[in-house]
């Protein structure tokens, strides 16, 4: 009999361990929302991996380890650079569109923080979708979707994991011998974000439950440019600015300049908290687009949303919200969790690739890397347990008394937001106190509450434990 392999989530870590599986293991794709809703099929930045001519993964590396302010983890980040560059040279060979040069060769682009240009594109700013609907293409009918189908409660047992589901308002449980979480990080868990609507930590929530282990919970990246306007979450690629876009308020100044010598290109947290500053100086920020040649072309994806949301200026209103999230399950690396037979990929695990801070174009390379992994770790360990003993797990789900959405993501964006201060987060730990997280819900916007709550707490604690600043994590001093 085959391993039967359950994968949470839809984006290019799930489809990636599915892609890998699919001839070995009986594989279900057990996703929240459409096979489409995941923060892959947003990303436009592209995917960062040292195959250009002269670039080598010692200097990947290297960048990878100086935005991550040195926190990474050494062994994963090797393996990261390295396999990285491995994967991307086949799915170059297996045909995946990457932009290319009038020569045929591959356009690589520059974007803050990499000191070679090594970023490869695909759909101009469409890079996400491009592969994630490649690799959804390679999947054989073998391999079985469950949409629309939210995974509630997970139960690790020796042999086996046990997932608990709600399908049409009906509860279910399913076996497997192996559970891959693959849901994606925490943007929703705040007012403004780059994140699609279903990213809401609930593998994250479901895995600490279960018992697995959390790491670097403090460390959330906010991107500095979203379309400033109401009701509006579009990401305006660092990649603009790669392209010679800059930053400016109101009054017309270049700020970017007097803060960091890689101005606009300066690291993300950086360049978000300066934005921050200039909204509370009561400025307004554009990006400047004027300068950057063939915008249209570059950026056709973000060109035709600016026409949605009528905008026809060369200045275009920006502000930072919630990008990705580099704390997450503890996992090893194979990406196991703690618990025995579950697996963590994509941005609901922590590898430690990122340390304090993600590189840019880096996150779609660690979801290739160790869902690759992942599937190998599968396919040699053996099935220890043919025959399931299928139980039926009972919900253990009551009402329970939740804040609203929207209370709890201004919260969050004002005490684990952007510029933190302990006493604030105090005070937001000791309200998150009053909900109960430790159980979920089946009313699926109070399940995400739960399981947003369930992680505040986390990321608030981990925040005050570490009192000085580093990374994306900016902590005022007690007494500043
Ligand atoms: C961007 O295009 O600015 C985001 C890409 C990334 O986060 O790597």
């Amino acid at each position: 009999m085959k391993k039967k392999v359950i994968i949470l989530g839809s984006g290019i870590a799930a489809t990636t361990v599915a892609f890998f599986l699919q001839d070995k293991c009986d594989v279900t794709i057990v996703t929240k929302g459409a096979l489409s809703d995941n923060n892959s099929a947003l990303a436009q930045g592209g995917v960062a991996a040292a195959v250009g001519p002269n670039d080598t993964a010692q200097a990947h590396y290297e960048d990878t380890l100086t935005a991550g302010a040195q926190l990474n983890d050494p062994d994963a980040s090797q393996i990261l650079v390295n396999e990285g560059a491995e994967i991307i040279r086949e799915l170059i060979k297996m045909g995946v569109p990457f932009d290319r040069l009038g020569d045929g060769s591959i356009d690589y682009g520059m974007e803050g923080a990499h000191h070679h240009p090594r970023i490869l594109h695909a759909g101009g700013d469409q890079t996400g979708k491009y592969v994630l609907e490649f690799l959804q293409r390679k999947l054989s009918s073998k391999v079985k979707i469950e949409a629309n189908t939210t995974a509630v409660e997970i139960f690790p047992e020796d042999n086996k994991a046990k997932i608990l589901v709600i399908a049409n308002k009906q509860f279910r449980t399913i076996e497997a011998d192996f559970l891959v979480i693959a849901t994606g990080g925490i943007g929703q868990l705040f007012p403004v974000t780059s994140n699609d609507k279903t990213i809401t930590g609930d593998g994250i929530a479901l895995a600490k439950r279960a018992g697995a282990e959390l790491a670097d919970m403090e460390f959330i990246q906010f991107h500095p440019t979203l379309l400033n306007k109401p009701g509006s979450s579009l990401l305006i690629s660092e990649a603009v600015r790669g392209d010679g876009a800059r930053l400016v308020n109101k009054s017309g100044e270049y700020f970017m300049a007097d803060v960091h010598p890689d101005k606009d290109l300066a690291p993300r947290f950086v360049v978000a908290r300066e934005i921050t500053n200039q909204f509370l100086k009561g400025e307004e920020v554009f990006l400047d687009i004027s300068t950057v040649q063939n915008f249209r072309a570059r950026f056709p994806y973000i060109s035709r949303s600016l026409d949605k949301a009528w905008i026809d200026s060369t200045l275009i209103p920006v502000k930072p919200g919630a990008h990705f999230f580099m704390g997450g399950v503890k996992t090893d690396l194979n990406a196991r969790t703690t618990l025995g037979n579950i697996y963590a990929v994509g941005e609901v695990a922590r590898t430690g690739v990122h340390g304090a801070n993600r590189l840019a174009s880096n996150s779609l390379l660690e979801g290739l890397v160790f869902a690759r992994r992942a599937a190998q770790d599968i396919i040699a360990r053996p099935q220890k347990d043919e025959n399931y003993q299928t139980e039926k797990q009972e919900p253990t789900i009551y009402k329970q008394n939740l804040p609203t959405l929207e209370e709890l993501k201004n919260r969050a964006w004002e005490s684990i937001g952007i510029i933190r201060r302990p006493e604030k987060i105090r005070e937001f730990l000791a309200w998150l106190e009053e909900f109960d997280d430790s159980v979920p819900n089946a009313n699926r916007i109070d399940f995400e509450i739960s399981n947003l709550i369930l992680i505040s707490k986390e990321i608030a604690r981990a925040a005050l434990a570490r009192p000085v600043s580093i990374g994306a994590h900016y902590i005022e001093e007690e007494n500043d």
